[in-house]
């Protein structure tokens, strides 16, 4: 595979400048788009490890195996895909990682924290770099020295979003909002760093946290009715893989407890939330494989900051808005809209 390195950058770069691959070995072919049928493509590996099936992730997957397909034919090179869910469970996981480096990969993508700290440590002592797609907080989960030069061999995209932000939601439907019930699983360390960065923010708008914390998608359930049986003003859900497993569960039955659900990722919304304001995933998704590309040309994951969208996307699902009869337009904070789900 190393020798193949010089061949694919030469390649993108003469995809993108449009120039010879002089310099890089005479059996490759001059333009990017007579390489595929020169009979010897460059041939590249690429592990995609999603963490569990649940809409935004797979989502993610979809535009990262796309956008990884455009860039390779943009340059006229085959980049093969091996996409493998962990379903959530840590024993699944660690195997995939393991065949990954077995089958030595180019590069791993790993898409959320829970997958991006196994496979961290799976590649510890090989050389095969990390491209992690939508850790919420890289930092906090020892994946990142820092977000602007991660170290390691090891970089990715970030679907951080600003919590303030999302309480300003709450309160544009409901300024008397007392109580606010957070269900999230405390092991993922993604949903514990927005859960400290909303607290806060609670406590100066005098709000109070109703803790009920879950750790498999199983418990969702009876999470959501024991917040809705303490008349919880509204329900929070941070970008919580766990949750987001079962969130169409939490939204019937806060629905049926008349409590409005804001959550800090679209597909939570898409799944029965009420609102939120949070990143494209699509576009997450297609940043992360052009930073992939960017690692098989040669670029060091190490020197390249982590990527943050911050685009603020209010999200609202009409439908639950009708069901709580909670007019929709109240979200409609900047004067620009709102993006509207059913
Ligand atoms: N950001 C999450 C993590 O770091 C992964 C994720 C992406 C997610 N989109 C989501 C979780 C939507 C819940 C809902 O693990």
């Amino acid at each position: 595979m190393k020798k193949m390195k010089c061949k694919l950058t030469a390649l993108f770069a003469a995809a993108a400048m449009a120039l010879s691959l002089a310099g890089c070995g005479s059996a490759a072919s001059s333009t990017a788009s007579a390489a595929s049928g020169s009979g010897q493509s460059a041939d590249y590996t690429v592990g995609i490890l999603q963490y569990t099936s649940h809409s935004s992730l797979d989502e993610i997957a979809a535009a990262i195996q796309s956008e990884l397909e455009q860039q390779a034919q943009a340059a006229g090179v085959t980049i093969n895909v091996e996409l493998k869910n962990g379903q959530g469970d840590a024993a699944t996981i660690k195997d995939i990682c393991t065949m990954f480096v077995s089958d030595k990969v180019d590069l791993i993508i790993p898409i959320a924290t829970p997958a991006a700290t196994v496979a961290a440590a799976a590649v510890q002592g090989t050389d095969i770099p990390l491209v992690y797609s939508a850790v919420t907080d890289p930092v906090t989960a020892q994946l990142a020295k820092s977000m602007e030069a991660p170290g390691e061999n090891m970089t990715g995209t970030s679907d951080y979003i600003d919590t303030a932000k999302i309480l300003d939601l709450v309160l544009a439907n409901n300024p008397d909002t007392k109580t606010i019930g957070l269900v999230y699983n405390l092991g993922e360390s993604n949903s514990a760093a927005t859960i400290e960065a909303l607290r806060p923010v609670l406590e100066e708008k005098g709000i109070q946290a109703v803790e009920s914390t879950v750790t498999t998608p199983g418990e969702v359930q009876m999470a959501a009715q024991n917040l809705v049986s303490k008349g919880v003003d509204a329900i929070f859900v941070p970008i919580d893989n766990t949750v987001a497993s079962a969130m169409s569960v939490l939204a019937d039955e806060a629905i049926k407890g008349g409590v409005p659900v804001y959550t800090a990722a679209d597909s939570l919304v898409r799944d029965g939330g009420l609102a939120t304001t949070g990143v494209n995933y699509t576009k997450l998704g297609e940043l992360t494989a052009q930073m992939a590309v960017q690692v098989l040309q040669g670029e060091d994951p190490a020197t390249m900051p982590v990527q943050v969208l911050n685009d603020g996307i209010v999200t609202v699902n009409t439908t639950t808005a009708a069901a709580l009869g909670i007019d929709p337009n109240v979200f409609d904070l900047s004067g620009e809209g709102y993006v509207s789900v059913e």
